[in-house]
C-alpha cells in the first residue's frame, strides 16, 4: 500500500547563504524522498526559512534593513541552490509567515490549557544603551577564572571555563560597549520537567525504531535525576522580551516566543501553505508518517521539545527523526570564522555537475550519526572511476553499434549469458531498495557499482568491438549491445534517486517513460532507442581546485554601524600606548592542545635567545602546520599567566569582528617581508 510521508529538513537560519552542510542535508533527504516516490509512495517534502531570533534582528539592523526585508533578501537567494542541486522540495516557506504565527500561538494556547506553561521572574543582563536584554552571545567580559579579556558570556575560549554571563568580570555589551545592568523580567516556561512530560518523552523516545541508537543513547541522560532527585531535564524558557523579531506570545504586549519554539512549527506552517484546505485532514490522518531530517547539533530540540509541544497540544508526534553528522572539507570543520571551505554556489558557477556532488555525498552517507569529509582528490577519483568509468561507460560502449548497425533497435533474445546477467541485476532490486530505505546510501551505491562491474566484465568477455569486425557475428553483437542497454536501464533505475537529472536524460535516450522502481522487474524487450549523446563529463582536478580559490561572494550586508561590529574604545594618551610592548615574533612551532578545541600552543622566537610559550585561541581558524615559520606580532610585556595547560608568556595579535558568528574571519597580524624577530612595533 502506498505510504503517506511528510518529510522535512531543518529550517535554515535566514541570516546567510547556504553552505555545503545545508546542501548535504538537502541531498540526503532529497535522495530518500525521490526513492520513496519511485516506489509509488506519496510524499510531502517541505522546508522554510527560520526567520526569527535576536541574531537575525541584529544582523538586519546592521544591514540597515527591517528584519522582514533582510530575511526576504536571503530567501530570494535560495532557489538557485535548490534548483542547481536538484532538490525537489514541494514547498518553501518562512517561519514569519501568517500560518506560522497562527499555529505557534495555537500550540502555545493548548499547552497553557494543559497547565504546562508557568511564569517565573528571572534576572538577566540588559543593555541600557540599546534598551534590550542581551542574549549570551552578545555579552562579553573577562573570564572569571583566568581573567582573559573579551570572552563570551557562556564560556572562555582561553581556559575553557564554562559559566553564566553574570559571572563575567567587567562585562560589556558586544552591541554598544555599554556595561550591562541586571534587570528582572517575567519569562514563560514549558514544564518539561513535569512528571507527565517526562513520562511522555520517555515513552516517545524509547519507542522501538523511532530514533537511531546513538541518538537515544545521547539523550537518555536527560531522563536521569540529580542527587536531590530533581530531573536533569529542566523546564524550557520559551519567552524573550521585546525588542525581538518573533511571534508575540498571546495575552502579552511585549513578550515573544523564543525562536526555537516557533521554528519547528514552521514545518507545519509550510505544509499548511502547501496543502491549503486539505491540511487539517492530512495532519489528522493516522497513516501519515512524519519524518524530520536534521543534523546532530539540534537533536534535543527535535527529540524532546518538539515532540512534547506536538503531543501536549493534541497533535500527532513525529514518527522518526533522522539525524546525520557534519560534513567537513578536507578534514577541517567549516569554521564560523574562516568560511566554509567550498561554496555550493561557486561550485555551480564553475559549471561543475551538481550530480557529481550528489553522488559523492551519497557514496559517503550511512544511517549513523557520523561526520563525512569532502576530499577533493577522493571526489574526482570517485566520480571518474565509478560514475563515468563504470556506469556511463556501459551505455557509451554499446550505443554506437546499436545505432550504426541496427538502427537503434534492441534484440529481444539477448542470449543465455546476457539473460543470466540481467536476471542477476534484477535480483538485487529489493536489496538495493532496502538500503535506500534505511538511508544506507553508501552501501547501496557500492552494490550498484558492483553490478556495473559485472556488466563491464561481460562486455570485456564478449568484446563487441571485435564482434563488429567479424563476419557473421551480427546477431551476437546485437545481443551483447542490447544486454548492455538493458543493464544500463536497470542501473539507471537504481541510481535515479541520486542522479535525477541524468536519469531524465537517459529516459530520453532510451525513449522510455519516467523510470519507477517497479520497472526493474520488467524487460525493455523489442524497443528502439534514440541516438546516444554523451551523458556525463569526467570531473577535472583543476576545476575542483578552483573551488578553493576564493569564496563566492556572500550576499553583502550593508556596512555595519560600527567598524568591525563594535564601537572604538575610550580614548588613550600616547603614554598609555607606550606601556604595551609589541614585538615581532617568529612562530617556530605550533601545535594543538590536548583537551582544547580552541587553543593552539605556539612557540615564539622574539629574538631573546630563548623561545616563549604562548597559548592562543585561534585553533578554529588555523591549522598549526600552516603557522610554523610565519611572522606575527606579540604583546611581549604581558604578565605571564598560568593556565590549565601551562604558563602563557604573552599574546599574539589577531583581528576579528565583534560578532564572529555572522561576520566570519580571523586574521593574524603579519609584518611585511624581510622583518625579523624582536623588532618593536610603535
Ligand atoms: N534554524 C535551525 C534549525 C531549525 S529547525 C526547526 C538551524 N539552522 S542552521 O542553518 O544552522 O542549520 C540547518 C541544518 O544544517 C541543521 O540540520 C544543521 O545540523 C545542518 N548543518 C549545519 N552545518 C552542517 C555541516 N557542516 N554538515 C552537515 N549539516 C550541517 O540549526
Ligand atoms: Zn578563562
Amino acid at each position: 500500500m502506498a505510504r503517506k510521508l511528510f518529510v522535512t529538513t531543518a529550517l535554515p537560519y535566514a541570516n546567510a547563504a547556504f553552505h555545503i552542510g545545508h546542501m548535504m542535508e538537502y541531498i540526503q533527504a532529497d535522495i530518500w524522498v525521490r526513492f520513496q516516490r519511485m516506489r509509488g509512495h506519496e510524499v510531502q517534502f517541505v522546508c522554510a526559512d527560520d526567520a526569527h531570533g535576536a541574531p537575525i534582528m541584529i544582523a538586519a539592523e546592521k544591514a540597515g534593513l527591517t528584519p522582514q526585508a533582510f530575511v526576504a533578501q536571503i530567501a530570494g537567494g535560495r532557489k538557485q541552490y535548490l534548483d542547481g542541486f536538484h532538490i525537489a522540495f514541494d514547498h518553501w516557506h518562512s517561519t514569519d509567515a501568517p500560518e506560522n504565527h497562527e499555529l505557534a500561538q495555537d500550540i502555545y494556547r493548548a499547552l497553557q490549557r494543559e497547565g504546562l506553561i508557568t511564569e517565573r521572574v528571572i534576572e538577566q543582563f540588559y543593555d541600557p544603551d540599546k534598551g534590550m536584554f542581551l542574549p549570551d552571545r552578545f555579552i562579553k567580559g573577562e573570564c572569571p577564572k583566568c581573567g582573559a579579556k573579551d570572552q563570551y558570556g557562556d564560556n572562555c575560549e582561553v581556559c575553557g571555563a564554562v559559566y553564566q554571563p553574570t559571572d563575567l568580570k567587567n562585562p560589556y555589551s558586544a552591541l554598544t560597549g555599554a556595561t550591562p545592568v541586571l534587570k528582572t523580567s517575567t519569562h514563560y516556561f514549558f514544564q518539561l520537567s513535569s512528571p507527565r512530560a517526562l513520562a511522555f518523552l520517555k515513552e516517545w523516545t524509547q519507542t522501538p525504531g523511532r530514533l537511531q541508537p546513538e541518538v537515544l543513547n545521547k539523550i537518555s541522560e536527560w531522563f536521569s535525576e540529580d542527587e536531590e532527585g530533581k530531573p536533569t531535564l529542566a523546564d524550557w524558557d520559551i519567552s524573550r522580551d521585546a525588542p525581538y523579531f518573533g511571534i508575540r506570545i498571546p495575552g502579552t504586549e511585549d513578550k515573544y516566543f523564543y525562536v526555537w519554539l516557533d521554528a519547528p512549527v514552521g514545518y507545519l506552517a509550510s505544509l499548511k501553505a502547501r496543502l491549503g484546505a486539505a491540511y487539517e485532514g492530512y495532519v489528522a490522518d493516522p497513516q501519515v508518517e512524519q519524518i524530520h531530517f536534521i543534523g546532530k547539533d539540534i537533536v534535543t530540540f527535535h527529540t524532546l521539545f518538539w515532540p512534547a509541544m506536538l503531543h501536549f497540544s493534541g497533535r500527532k508526534v513525529p514518527n522518526h527523526i533522522f539525524v546525520h553528522g557534519f560534513i567537513t572539507v578536507s578534514g577541517e570543520k567549516m569554521s564560523k570564522s574562516r568560511g566554509t571551505g567550498i561554496s555550493p554556489l561557486r561550485y555551480l558557477e564553475l559549471g561543475m555537475n551538481a550530480e557529481w556532488l550528489r553522488y559523492y555525498i551519497a557514496a559517503k552517507l550511512n544511517a549513523r550519526v557520523e561526520d563525512i569529509d569532502f576530499n577533493p582528490e577522493d571526489f574526482v577519483a570517485r566520480v571518474n572511476s565509478d560514475l563515468v568509468g563504470k556506469y556511463i561507460n556501459i551505455a557509451s560502449r554499446a550505443a554506437g553499434f546499436l545505432s550504426k548497425r541496427f538502427g537503434g533497435s534492441l534484440s529481444a533474445d539477448l542470449g543465455v549469458e546476457g539473460r543470466v546477467l540481467l536476471d542477476g541485476l534484477r535480483a538485487q532490486a529489493e536489496h538495493i531498495a532496502a538500503l535506500f530505505e534505511e538511508r544506507e546510501f553508501g552501501k547501496a551505491l557500492r552494490e550498484i557499482m558492483a553490478l556495473a562491474d559485472r556488466v563491464n566484465e561481460f562486455v570485456d568477455q564478449h568484446k563487441p568491438w571485435e564482434l563488429a569486425k567479424q563476419a557473421g557475428q551480427d546477431a551476437a553483437l546485437h545481443d551483447v549491445c542490447s544486454v548492455c542497454i538493458e543493464a544500463f536501464r536497470l542501473l539507471t533505475i537504481y541510481l535515479k534517486p541520486v542522479l535525477p537529472a541524468l536519469a531524465a536524460q537517459v529516459e530520453q535516450f532510451l525513449d522510455v517513460a519516467p523510470l519507477e522502481w517497479s520497472d526493474a522487474a520488467r524487460a525493455l524487450g523489442r524497443h528502439t532507442i534514440r541516438p546516444y549523446q554523451h551523458l556525463m563529463q569526467r570531473a577535472d582536478a583543476a576545476h575542483v581546485d578552483k573551488l578553493f580559490d576564493a569564496p563566492a561572494a556572500a550576499p553583502a550586508p550593508a556596512p555595519p554601524a560600527h567598524p568591525g561590529g563594535e564601537p572604538v574604545a575610550a580614548q588613550i594618551g600616547i603614554d598609555d600606548f607606550a606601556k604595551i610592548d609589541l614585538r615581532l615574533a617568529r612562530i617556530v612551532n605550533a601545535e594543538r592542545v590536548d583537551g582544547s578545541d580552541k587553543l593552539l600552543r605556539l612557540t615564539l622566537d622574539v629574538g631573546e635567545g630563548r623561545t616563549r610559550n604562548v597559548f592562543s585561541g585561534i585553533r578554529s581558524a588555523f591549522e598549526p602546520e600552516a603557522l610554523i615559520g610565519r611572522m606575527t606580532v606579540m604583546v611581549a610585556n604581558l604578565a605571564p599567566r598560568k593556565m590549565k595547560f601551562g604558563v602563557s608568556e604573552g599574546m599574539v595579535l589577531a583581528a576579528s569582528h565583534a560578532d564572529e558568528k555572522n561576520n566570519p574571519g580571523l586574521y593574524l597580524l603579519e609584518p611585511g617581508a624581510g622583518a625579523i624577530p624582536g623588532l618593536r612595533v610603535r
